[in-house]
């Protein structure tokens, strides 16, 4: 089969081609020979059922890379192959999983080359995954490899903070965008730094900004933190910074520090002579 039939095949089976690398060049590859059959197959009753069967084969098997293809294309006109690196925990435990995001990622890649207005150069999405383990050794090293093989463009993830961080460093080396829904830390608020690095959603010093809008609003200047110091630092740092360095505030505080007995009632009547809130 030549390459022109190949993609035309691939064009039939919904511009979605599912393919395995070389050992060589992955260290995960996964997609079952089954699988890949499957979605090779020309038969057209399996067309209106591949988005199903994809997510399917997406909870049964880890692949390690998925091609999808603009509806309209062309073999014999210049294209531009646009490459992903997905780095993202493939354990269920985290809320941005692999399992969660990459079906979505697939559908938006869809509908973006299926509208002829939108990035018409790209013929071709190729979308590479590798499992960050939400570690910060892990995450880089897979941002790594990726970028050594040339699988990426653009990185969407990590989302834990160490491993983003990493992974956005480095990045603006390789002049490579980094996409992330996580990346909450105050540390990667660093413009200048972490420049390559996009976060998707508010991040903790927004959570900051909130609650010092909530102080002006009802006027309040004494205010008392009791807080988890291991769980939830990150999260009260921001908050605790924007409160102290008011110039009217006054501030109490209590954390609460891992493996310590804590009397609640105590630290309660504590506060309560304190703060108001
Ligand atoms: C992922 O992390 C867990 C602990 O956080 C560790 O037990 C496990 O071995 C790691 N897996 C890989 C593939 O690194
Ligand atoms: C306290 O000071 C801040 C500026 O640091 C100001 O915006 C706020 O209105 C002041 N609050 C009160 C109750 O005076
Ligand atoms: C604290 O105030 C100083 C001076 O007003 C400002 O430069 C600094 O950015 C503030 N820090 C925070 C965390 O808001």
């Amino acid at each position: 089969m030549n390459d022109i039939e190949r993609r035309s095949l691939d064009r039939q089976s919904k511009n979605i081609r599912w393919f395995t690398l070389p050992p060589s060049r992955v260290k995960k590859v996964t997609a079952s020979p089954a699988a890949s059959t499957l979605i090779h197959a020309s038969s057209t009753s399996l067309l209106s059922l591949s988005l199903v069967v994809i997510s399917v084969l997406i909870a049964m098997t880890p692949v390690t890379s998925v091609s999808i293809f603009r509806p309209s294309y062309d073999v014999l006109e210049p294209s531009i192959v646009l490459k992903f690196g997905v780095i993202l925990p493939y354990s269920t435990h985290y809320e941005f999983s692999m399992k969660k995001v990459l079906p979505a990622i697939q559908i938006a890649v869809e509908r973006i080359l299926q509208d002829p207005h939108l990035l018409r150069d790209i013929g071709e999405v190729v979308i590479n995954e590798a499992d960050s383990n939400c570690s910060q050794t892990e995450g880089p090293l897979e941002a790594i490899d990726m970028y050594l093989r040339g699988d990426a463009h653009v990185f969407f993830g990590p989302t834990c903070d160490l491993a983003v961080g990493h992974v956005a460093l480095y990045s603006v080396s390789w002049n490579i965008p980094v996409i992330s829904t996580g990346a909450f830390n105050q540390e990667l608020d660093n413009k200048n730094e972490f420049r390559v690095l996009t976060r998707m959603q508010s991040t903790y010093s927004d959570v900051g900004n909130v609650f010092e809008s909530i102080m002006d609003r009802f006027r309040w200047t004494t205010v008392g933190f009791i807080y988890d110091n291991h769980l939830c630092y990150h999260v009260t740092f921001p908050v605790f910074t924007k409160v102290v360095n008011r110039s009217n505030a006054t501030v109490f505080q209590k954390p609460i520090y891992k493996h310590s007995t804590v009397i609640y009632e105590s630290f309660l009547r504590d506060a309560q002579k304190q703060a108001r809130m």
